[in-house]
């Protein structure tokens, strides 16, 4: 019999109301750390589908003590956060807030607070997560003017304020954007700007782009967002996805067939593991284990542009009473000089010094996500540890039984050195998988497979995505040629961060 979030040693912590107590200063925001409606209660019923959901519905679940958490979290801190060693060189450090970025698009939960609380179960008002980028564009120009620009129809109002483009904030510095999460620090602030201007760019580029074959029979504002999303979702599946998974878990999970009576290869994910009825839900296996990679991943420390010194992501006071130039933490306006140089943090240069690296996958975080601020994630504190509670408190199974449902052997016990002998918590697993088989760079066979499954499957549930409507599609717009569009060819699109600040 399968044990229940209920039995598990550890009681659940929700964190999903974003609301702290009253203070002076910046109030606390929606964060990344908020759990989206729903993640709360999984229910184990085989037969369930909601929102949030199973993969390997019939492992049982991993109990471990609040002890053996505290333990293993201790041991997952990097001891040597400045150890260049430790870098990943296949993995920029611009790809890490995309990692975050996409999350918040694919768990983006529009509903009021109000509702969240009368209907915390989320079986009702169910919403598909999609690669549609509703992060950025919300419910539209109709139904949220507010962040469109009125002298310009279809586009983004963003904010300049002495030579800096910022997100358009309100008199208290809060970013007017439809998630408030993408606020949460300053490089996931610029990303968010830059979409912005990506589908502002496609606007304005619109004539030529049509001419180019793409939807006639759309209005602008509706052509420009199907432009922007399938570029978008070619760079999360071709540039993203194919380096975090590693190239054979790629190739393994999205299959290339041959051309029927077409120009090119048609694209079709080879779903072994996530299966639904009727809707795509969100695997707990991927939000609550392998796609929580990404915070291993994170530096310590940055170089945001020329001239602003290297800063740490995080302090750990709170950021409305900390020095604001002394951390790159978000939820406040873009001080002077803090304009992002993409070349940083993005492979845009040939023959410049290349990008600030990611950190190796391994189970070691660096020492800000230990002592997380209150904003950024309300009473979380140490990430790691919060991580395993929330692995534990929703019943996720070992990575080891996970790696045998797939077929996959396991990691020994030697290699995994986890609390349990034969059982380590799926994230752990997935991080020490990715190290002793990806050699740190990308995810091993058990995480890159969930993550891979679940990126594709969403995308192919998608009946608006390029793979359903025209799994033959190449992007249109000019990329780094033959085909190829990557988050640096989107950036050179919008010209935005490629100057010198
Ligand atoms: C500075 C960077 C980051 C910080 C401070 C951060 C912090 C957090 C916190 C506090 C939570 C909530 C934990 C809980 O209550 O269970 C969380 C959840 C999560 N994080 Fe991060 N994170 C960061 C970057 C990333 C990245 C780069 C990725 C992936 C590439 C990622 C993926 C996730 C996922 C999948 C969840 C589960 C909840 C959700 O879907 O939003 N995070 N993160």
């Amino acid at each position: 019999m399968k044990s229940t979030a209920e039995t598990s040693v550890v009681p659940e912590q929700r964190t999903d109301t974003g609301v702290g107590p009253s203070r002076p200063g910046p109030r606390p925001r929606r964060s990344h750390g908020a759990l989206p409606r729903g993640l709360g209660h999984v229910p184990e019923s085989p037969m369930y589908e909601g929102r949030f959901g199973r993969m390997f519905r019939r492992l049982p679940a991993l109990v471990l003590s609040e002890a053996e958490i505290a333990e293993l979290a201790q041991r997952m801190v990097e001891r040597n956060p400045g150890d260049a060693g430790l870098d990943n060189p296949d993995i920029p450090a611009g790809y890490t807030y995309l990692g975050q970025f996409i999350d918040h698009d694919l768990t983006h939960d529009p509903t009021p607070l109000q509702l969240r609380r009368n209907d915390p179960d989320a079986l009702t008002n169910f919403r598909s997560p999609f690669f549609d980028l509703d992060s950025v564009y919300g419910r539209g120009p109709g139904d949220q003017p507010y962040l469109y620009d009125d002298d310009n129809p279809g586009r983004f109002l963003v904010q300049r304020r002495d030579g800096l483009l910022d997100l358009q904030r309100n008199a208290q510095e809060t970013a007017i954007v439809a998630d408030p999460r993408n606020d949460e620090n300053i490089f996931v602030s610029h990303l968010q700007l830059t979409l912005q201007l990506f589908h502002n760019t496609v606007m304005d580029r619109l004539p030529q782009l049509r001419e180019s074959g793409s939807g006639p029979d759309e209005d602008d504002f509706t052509a420009a967002q199907r432009i922007v999303r399938w570029h978008y979702q070619w760079v999360v599946v071709h540039d993203f996805l194919r380096r975090i998974v590693g190239e054979q878990t790629f190739q393994d999970a999205l299959r290339s067939t041959s051309p029927t009576g077409r120009g090119g290869p048609v694209e079709r994910p080879d779903l072994r593991f996530y299966h639904w009825r009727n809707n795509p839900f969100m695997p707990v296996e991927f939000s609550a284990g392998a796609y929580r990679f990404g915070h291993s991943l994170v530096r310590g420390r940055y170089k945001l542009n020329t001239t602003v010194p290297p800063l740490p992501i995080f302090t750990p006071e709170p950021i409305s009473e900390s020095d604001p130039l002394s951390h790159f933490g978000g939820f406040r306006a873009l001080p002077p000089n803090w304009q992002i140089e993409w070349r940083r943090f993005f492979p845009l240069d040939g023959n410049g010094s290349g990008p600030q690296l990611s950190r190796a996958i391994d189970p070691f975080l660096v020492p800000p996500l230990t002592e997380l601020p209150e904003e950024a994630a309300p009473g979380v504190g140490a990430l790691a540890r919060r991580n395993l509670t929330r692995g534990v408190s929703l019943g996720l199974p070992s990575g080891q039984a996970v790696a045998r449902a797939m077929g996959v052997e396991p990691l020994a016990d030697s290699q995994l050195e986890s609390p349990r002998r034969g059982a380590a918590p799926l994230w752990y697993y997935v991080l020490r998988e990715a190290e002793v088989l990806g050699g740190g760079r990308h995810l091993g066979p058990v995480g890159g497979r969930i993550v891979a499954e679940v990126f594709l499957g969403l995308l192919a549930a998608d009946p608006a995505s390029y793979l359903s409507r025209d799994p033959g599609w190449r992007p249109t717009l000019e990329g780094s040629g033959d085909g190829e569009f990557t988050m640096s060819d989107l950036i050179r699109f919008t010209g935005f961060g490629l100057a010198e600040a």
